[in-house]
């Protein structure tokens, strides 16, 4: 069978396309993940933009499987269970839903595992055994190879660093505790940020032209490339909080590279000088100049279905 299946659920966006042995995405499409409140909505919904491009390449029978990423994925069960940013509460049996549905055997996995999965074989962890990917997005996932596995743990979970908690007072998760690295080092994290330094502080800023609850992170990088302190402060915040986390991660598994992927990623040294003084400052000495912070060579979108896609070639029929 020529082709697989990659999907990426997303707090806001869910991707998917349809990959050959090449890692080349022919055909893709995809949908608003919190337009459905109901699971079997979405499904419905996936389901109907996915069966045409299937057909497109000559019907079901000509895949090996599909590979889905998603928050709180498990690899084991093919569920997604408690996922603090998507609307279906609970645990929610995907991997199975879809496989009804479209007659495609479904391996499901933590999107971030997917997209370590994608840099492992077309990007910048070709090559490595042993790295950590972190992705920054809505929320802060990440995938962890030691000697060339994917480690899962003995429950399927293994690999939630964005919910390492970095300030035991600090702000609410959604995963319903207090100070988790994703509440500072998220997209959305570096949003509170500036509502909290807009707050705190009285200097002039490019920021304050904008009503404080619509403030998204690119709005902080805008302001950033125009000089604008505030929000340089505010990267600054966010990359020493990042690296002092990423110094921990390190003497966990000795990592030769932590790859950075996701829309904050894209933040160039605005987030990358901070993170790496944090790093220098505060790594065991054992590990100094050992561990490189890389930037992810794959495109989003491409990166996370081509990761999920990776996990159809391995689908057991
Ligand atoms: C979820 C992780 C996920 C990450 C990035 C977190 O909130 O708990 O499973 O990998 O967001 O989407
Ligand atoms: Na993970
Ligand atoms: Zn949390």
């Amino acid at each position: 069978k020529p082709y697989v299946v990659g999907m990426d659920i997303g707090g806001t966006n869910t991707v998917f396309g349809i990959v050959d042995s090449r890692g080349n995405v022919l055909v893709s499409d995809s949908v608003k993940t919190q337009e459905y409140d109901k699971v079997e909505d979405y499904v419905d919904a996936v389901c109907k933009k996915l069966l045409p491009l299937l057909q497109q390449v000559g019907g079901a029978e000509k895949i090996k499987g599909m590979g889905v990423g998603a928050p709180n994925g498990n690899y084991y069960n093919g569920t997604i269970e408690f996922a603090p940013n998507l609307p279906w509460k609970g645990i929610i049996p995907l991997a199975a839903m879809f496989e009804e549905k479209l007659g495609v055997p479904t391996a499901l996995t933590n999107d971030a595992n997917a997209a370590a999965i994608g840099e492992m074989t077309y990007g910048a962890a070709r090559g490595l055994k042993d790295f950590i990917m972190i992705t920054l997005g809505t929320g802060v996932g990440s995938g962890i190879v030691i000697n060339g596995q994917l480690v899962y743990g003995h429950d399927g979970f293994a690999g939630e660093l964005g919910h390492v908690i970095v300030n035991p007072e600090g702000r609410q998760c959604g995963c319903g505790r207090k100070g988790c690295l994703e509440t500072y080092c998220s997209a959305t994290g570096v949003a509170r940020t500036a509502r909290e330094f807009l707050v705190q502080r009285t200097e002039p800023s490019l920021l304050r032209n904008i009503p404080v609850e619509d403030i998204v992170s690119k709005d902080v990088y805008d302001a950033a490339v125009k000089g604008d302190k505030l929000a340089l402060d505010i990267f600054e915040y966010t990359g020493t909080i990042l690296g002092e986390a990423l110094v921990n991660f390190i003497a966990f598994s000795s990592p030769e590279a932590i790859i950075l992927f996701g829309g904050l990623a894209k933040s160039g040294d605005y987030l990358m000088k901070p993170i790496q003084r944090a790093i220098d400052k505060n790594v065991l000495k054992i590990y100094e100049g050992k561990t490189k912070l890389l930037l992810s060579q794959l495109k989003d979108a491409d990166a996370a279905v081509l990761g999920a896609s990776a996990l159809g070639w391995e689908v057991k029929e």
